[in-house]
Formats: C-alpha cells, sequence, structure tokens
C-alpha cells in the first residue's frame, strides 16, 4: 500500500488526476470503477482540464460507479448518475453508452445486482478503481457489520451514513434508506485502487481502515489484503498516521 500525505489540495488533485491519465495513456480501453461523494470531485475538475487541453482522452474509456441510491426518481439531482453526468462525463469525450451506474429504479433489484455483475465480469477486470472512505469505514455502500457480501446488492444504508449524506438533501427524512452497492469482493477484484480521503474527521477512520485489524466492521480494512492500493490523503486525514 503506498499511501501519500498532501499539504496542498492541488497537489492532491493533480496527483489523482496524473494516475488516471496515465493509466489511459498506456491503455486507452481501460474500465475505470467510479466513485462519487466530495472526495474525487477536485480530480474530476483536472481531469475536465486535461480532457479540454487534450492531455487525455476517455473517449475508448468506460466506467462503472459503485453504487447508487434505490427509488430516486430518475434524473433526481441526487441521483448518483446525475452526480456523475454532471461532475464528469457531460465534460469529456467518454461515449455516454460506456458508462455505468447500477439502476436504483430497477423494477427487479436482485436481477439488477446480477446484471450489473454480469457486466462486470464480461468487461472487467476494472483498471483502476476509485473509492473514498465512509466515517464507518465504509468502501462503496458497504457498511460493517458481521459479515460482508462479495457482489453487488442492496443495502440498507446505515443512519450514520444517511446522516452524513443528509447534507445534499433538505431533510433526513429524504435520504434514501436503501442503495444498491458493488460487494466488496467485486471491489478487490480491480487491478489497482485508488482510496481519497479528505478532512481531519477522518483521521481516526484512516488510522483503522490502513493500520488496524482486518475486519468486517471495518469494510475499508480489507483493502489492507489488496496488492496495489495507492491512498491519498490531505493532511487532516492522514493526521493520526505516525
Ligand atoms: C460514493 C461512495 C461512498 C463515498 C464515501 C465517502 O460513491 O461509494 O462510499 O465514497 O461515503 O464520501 P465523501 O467522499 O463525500 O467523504
Amino acid at each position: 500500500m503506498n499511501i501519500y500525505t498532501f499539504k496542498h489540495e492541488a497537489d492532491f488533485n493533480a496527483t489523482g488526476a496524473g494516475l488516471i491519465a496515465s493509466l489511459l495513456h498506456t491503455k486507452p480501453r481501460s474500465v475505470l470503477g467510479m466513485a462519487t461523494g466530495s472526495s474525487p470531485i477536485g480530480i474530476y475538475q483536472r481531469l475536465i482540464e486535461m480532457n479540454r487541453q487534450g492531455l487525455v482522452s476517455f473517449a475508448k474509456a468506460s466506467t462503472y460507479n459503485l453504487d447508487e441510491y434505490v427509488g430516486l426518481p430518475e434524473g433526481h439531482p441526487e441521483s448518483y448518475r446525475s452526480f456523475m453526468n454532471e461532475k464528469l462525463f457531460n465534460h469529456i469525450d467518454i461515449k455516454m453508452e460506456n458508462t455505468h451506474v447500477p439502476d436504483g429504479n430497477a423494477a427487479d433489484l436482485e436481477e439488477e445486482c446480477r446484471k450489473y455483475d454480469a457486466m462486470l465480469e464480461e468487461n472487467g477486470p476494472v483498471d483502476l478503481q476509485i473509492l473514498g472512505l465512509g466515517h464507518n469505514g465504509h468502501i462503496g455502500f458497504n457498511e460493517p457489520g458481521e459479515s460482508l457480501i462479495g457482489g453487488t446488492h442492496v443495502v440498507e444504508l446505515q443512519e450514520k451514513t444517511r446522516t452524513a449524506n443528509a447534507r445534499f438533501f433538505p431533510s433526513l427524512a429524504d435520504v434514501p434508506t436503501q442503495a444498491i452497492t458493488m460487494g466488496v469482493g467485486s471491489i478487490l477484484k480491480a487491478k489497482q485502487i485508488l482510496l481519497l480521503v479528505r478532512g481531519e474527521d477522518k483521521a481516526e477512520i484512516v488510522k483503522r481502515a490502513l493500520k488496524g485489524p482486518i475486519t468486517s466492521q471495518c469494510p475499508a480494512s480489507l483493502l489492507q489484503c489488496h496488492p496495489n492500493v495507492v491512498v491519498l490523503l490531505d493532511q487532516g486525514a492522514g493526521g493520526l498516521l505516525s
């Protein structure tokens, strides 16, 4: 695991974007695993700039997002599909048909999970999986618990996660209670993982995830088993690592 801590946000973003761009240079048909949330936004902005400047192309790439809320109306501003379109896909040269986000409005959610896994199986493995880290140690929406699920599945969101995400909704009651998420097994199949964490409020969970015991009570701790993980932290998030 290679852990880098950055003093300046611009360096954090340039490093993350540079890693993704160099992968696309080497392998234009790369399969990218995407995350939403606040942590990757600066990197997505940098990639948009690089794409405009002709420094990187997504024309042959395909993407698979980690997760999506269940039951948000199509086009809802807080759906992860809307987030990805607004923050990245609408502004780069990717073909929209090559971007994939689980369908949280599918009539049969179990069938949607099976379809998503089948697509990942057929078109994967993911070359680079981007991840953020929840305050409770979740990756994707794999919440802490007695056990973890390998493949894509429907999950009940924990109160801590709903509360953390309530800042994007009119009230806590508007935050969906369920989501579809890629499982920890699917995440760990990626050839390389790029974990992005910002903020002092994440310092404790960063330490537990990267240096603590490997346990389903902290899903991100399973990343310690992966042979190729790059972690980018700002100074706040890295504050408790020696
Ligand atoms: C988002 C996702 C979540 C977030 C995590 C951190 O697609 O799967 O696991 O990555 O909640 O969110 P931020 O980056 O907002 O702190």
